[in-house]
């Protein structure tokens, strides 16, 4: 039976923010912690914030109440479900209330909860009110003392933010922890762990001198796979140091690492909370992509205690203000330690393949949304990749010097308060940033196309330059940086410019002195998040593709010799511009063994979710078509190359960027020689299984195995889920393995296994490996049946129910709807509806579904 359509819910806007009328300088937490009924005692010193007679109001949510008391005196504790409202006189209180929670019963992984028989927290962005009654909002910074109380066999250690003071024995089994944080923080930074756990133990000696202690916090087995982790961490504090000259700021920094967890992790003060599959590596079990994730996000995360905590933001609105930052604090780390190229490349790939498509759907927001109707929904990549390119462009605009000093200014003038995007600019300014114009980034959604028209006539280059932005027809222009650099039709440069910036609709641009019609390389090292159109013929991209000395530039020459033969393949049923793209990879191939890991990201094909993005209306089949045939194409035609190529890749063990480089371009070599699904191809891929000394080489089999027809998929995937079956990082690869397959059969497959013993809907990861893994599959999930979409919809609603935050996220696929031809439109739409009409929607769900359908 149908309900009404949901009606959008209530949202929060930036224009209404009004400071917080309440301040809670001081705040003391004791907690008798129990995974079935935890106490929470609070004491919080609070101080009225200006001349005003307003009440204090203080957030809860799900908390049970047993007692209430203002500066001493007992009050009834008749409160609301879902927060308190104090009058008070005078204008400072102690407010002290205990409330009992329940952490075994939390599944949405919010406020206090259990994971694998230990409790942890978290909080960002509204989850402490789930812990206890208070302001629950980042301007609101408080000093935190927290004494952690627990059965002493069963949570052995107790972890919580700053330093450790007293610990000890008490009565009946149980001990106590007290930590006191010296830093005032909010409360979406607060974190505490009790469990038992063992640490791989280190140090790290600051600038200054000081010794920090450091602790990686795991299940004991797992102490071993905490190494890579535990280098990156001592790389990330050099790193900080030496680019930006910051130093960590408390005796002890612990990271622990839980398997239930919403994101990636988290950058509690002091206290780093981790997805456990961004902590654990060994050669066996993880893949080199997952040794550069775990690098990449313990950088992250480590970094946001200045670009976050140290500073934070004043709402959520600014969310930006710190993942932006620290987005572009953790590439700038990984180019560091690794390939800056690559690392650009791959940068730029995820940004196109999430970001982009998000700007031009029904999700679009600005860097700093106007509104909001749930926060946990403006975790995307726009506020995340899209706000780190705004950086970006801000930072190569003014150079290393003046951005270094530009962000000592921004945690001089910041530090302990909690900014705005407005004084992250001012410091830009001071050091001559156009920041009036940058603004502009974070307010407009939508990708700006740049197009340029070129006239060549008597030794001048007349081009003309025009920007727009087709969500925001008429929006003010933004500050575009754009480079390029012309190229003769023999690959002779003529000319590299690195200052214009463009701030007009329209700008003009006059060169002398170039004797013939140049090619146009436009937009070299990604400086700006933009479209170029139209893309440069294809010829010019050949010429571009062997003689750009941009590396990025000359990667992207390939893609979009591919794309351009992709898309009109896709949209004409006929195959076009095949020889262009087999003429690039035969050289890439011929240069395999300069640089490896270059050829391997130049030499992948675009995703058909890339090839859409390209595309009026997307037409799955006709995409997928149109790529397998270019895979064929590239297989009958440079069969011997691919084959000799990949038995040239054999690296040495271990991380070296070579090494790294020779496994990735291995995987991708195998997986063109599988195009056509060849006897030989298949048991060169089983070989590689069976014989891997590493995980990337294992994996990278596996995967293209993973789509064939032959028994040797079967057989791998049997071999696989024996080794890892008590490894669920490990396993998760397994399930997507199979949910990304692109066999007829995968829908049935990823049916069976949600009956699987190992799946488990409560677990976020798992949940993302077997179902986004299958909504993510361009192939199988357009079955033109529609059956892949009811099963995608059928997931969204029970996840709704365990846990609205992956539900929002795991919606996200159907939000494409209006892009998809016929007949996937009207079947795509129809599950966002059957969602839209089942009564009791989460928040977080009713935003997302409620915004695609509109
Ligand atoms: N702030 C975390 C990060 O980006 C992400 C996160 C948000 C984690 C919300 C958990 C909950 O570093
Ligand atoms: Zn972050």
């Amino acid at each position: 039976m149908d309900s009404p359509a949901p009606v959008a819910p209530a949202r929060k806007r930036l224009v209404d923010y009004r400071p917080p009328d309440w301040l809670v300088p001081e705040m003391a937490l004791r907690f008798e912690l129990d995974a079935e009924r935890t106490l929470v005692h609070a004491r919080m010193r609070v101080r009225r914030n200006g001349a005003h007679a307003s009440a204090l109001q203080l957030d809860g949510e799900e908390l049970e109440l047993l007692s209430l008391a203002v500066n001493g005196v007992v009050r009834p504790v008749n409160a609301a479900p879902e927060g308190l409202v104090l009058e008070i006189d005078g204008d400072e209180a102690l407010i002290e209330t205990v409330v009992a929670i329940r952490p075994a019963a939390n599944s949405r992984l919010m406020g206090l909860y259990s994971s694998g028989g230990n409790l942890c927290t978290q909080c960002e962005a509204e989850g402490f009110r789930r812990i206890t009654f208070f302001p629950d909002r980042p301007d609101v910074l408080s000093r935190y003392q927290v004494r952690l109380e627990a059965d002493a066999a069963r949570y052995p250690v107790l972890l919580a933010n700053g330093n450790p003071g007293a610990a000890g024995a008490l009565p009946d089994g149980r001990h106590f922890a007290e930590w006191d944080d010296p830093f005032p923080k909010p409360s979406y930074l607060f974190a505490l762990v009790a469990g038992d756990l063992q640490a791989l133990e280190d140090a790290f000696v600051t600038l200054s001198g000081r010794t920090v202690k450091l602790g990686i916090w795991v299940a004991a087995a797992d102490v071993p796979r905490c190494r890579h982790a535990m280098e990156s961490l001592k790389a990330s504090m050099a790193f900080d140091e030496q680019v930006y000259g910051r130093e960590y700021d408390l005796d002890v920094f612990n990271i622990v690492a839980v398997h239930d967890f919403n994101f990636g992790a988290m950058e509690n003060k002091g206290l780093n909370i981790f997805n456990a599959k961004y902590v654990l590596a060994d050669p066996d079990t993880a893949t080199d992509w997952d040794y550069d994730a775990i690098a990449a996000i313990v950088a992250h995360e480590y970094f946001h205690n200045w670009s976050g905590n140290r500073v934070t933001c004043r709402d959520w609105f600014q969310l930006s203000l710190k993942e932006g930052f620290t987005v572009f604090r953790d590439q700038q780390f990984s180019a560091h330690i690794g390939s800056a190229a690559v690392k650009r490349i791959e940068g730029v790939r995820q940004l196109r393949a999430s970001q982009f498509p998000e700007d031009e759907g029904p999700l679009a927001h600005a860097v700093r949304p106007e509104s909001y109707a749930e926060i946990s929904n403006f975790y995307t990549a726009t506020v995340y990749d899209k706000g780190a390119e705004l950086i970006r462009m801000m930072a190569t605009r003014l150079g290393a010097a003046k951005f270094r000093a530009a962000t000592d200014r921004y945690f001089a003038d910041n530090d302990g308060t909690a900014a705005t995007v407005e004084d992250f600019l001012a410091a830009m300014q001071s050091q001559g940033l156009e920041s009036e114009l940058f603004r502009r980034w974070y307010e407009q959604p939508g990708t700006p196309r740049v197009a340029v028209q070129a006239t060549h006539a008597d030794g001048r280059l007349e081009l003309l330059i025009r920007q727009s932005n087709p969500k925001l027809p008429g929006a003010a222009p933004l500050p575009i940086p754009l480079r390029f650099a012309l190229f003769a039709a023999d690959g002779r440069k003529l000319l590299e410019r690195d200052d214009l910036l463009l701030t007009d609709a329209e700008t003009r641009l006059s060169i002398e002195g170039i004797a013939e019609a140049p090619i146009l390389s436009l937009n070299r090292g990604f400086a700006a998040p933009i479209l170029i159109e139209p893309a440069p013929r294809r010829d010019e991209l050949l010429v571009l593709a062997a003689h750009e000395d941009d590396p990025f530039a000359r990667y992207e020459a390939v893609q979009q010799l591919m794309l351009s033969a992709l898309t009109a393949s896709a949209a004409g049923g006929v195959a076009i511009g095949h020889d262009e793209v087999v003429e690039a990879a035969r050289a890439l191939l011929a240069k395999a063994g300069d640089d490896p890991a270059f050829v391997a990201e130049t030499l992948l094909l675009p995703s058909e979710a890339l090839i859409g993005d390209r595309m009026p209306i997307v037409d799955p089949e006709a995409i997928h078509a149109a790529r397998e045939e270019l895979r064929c194409s590239l297989l009958s035609a440079l069969r011997e190359p691919l084959w000799a190529a990949w038995r040239g890749c054999d690296a040495p063990e271990g991380q070296a960027p070579r090494a790294k480089g020779l496994r990735r371009l291995k995987g991708i070599l195998l997986s063109l020689l599988l195009a056509d699904d060849g006897a030989e191809a298949t048991a060169a891929a089983f070989g590689q299984f069976s014989g891997a000394a590493n995980m990337t080489d294992r994996m990278s089999a596996l995967t293209a195995l993973s789509h064939s027809q032959g028994a040797e998929r079967d057989d791998a995937l049997r071999l696989f889920a024996a080794r890892y079956d008590l490894l669920p990082e490990v396993l998760d690869k397994w399930f997507l393995a199979q949910s990304s397959s692109t066999r007829p059969d995968t829908r049935a497959v990823v049916e069976a296994l949600a009956q699987h013993p190992r799946f488990d809907a409560r677990n976020p990861n798992r949940l993302r490996a077997l179902v986004l893994g299958f909504a993510m599959n361009q192939t199988r999930f357009h079955d033109r049946d529609g059956a892949g979409y009811a099963l995608l919809a059928g997931h969204v609603l029970t996840a709704d129910r365990i846990n609205p935050q992956s539900a929002a996220r795991l919606v996200q696929p159907l939000a494409r709807w209006r892009r998809l031809a016929e007949p996937w439109r009207p079947l795509m739409r129809a599950e966002l509806e059957r969602i839209a009409h089942t009564p009791g929607l989460s928040r977080d769900l009713t935003e997302v579904v409620t915004t695609s359908l509109s």
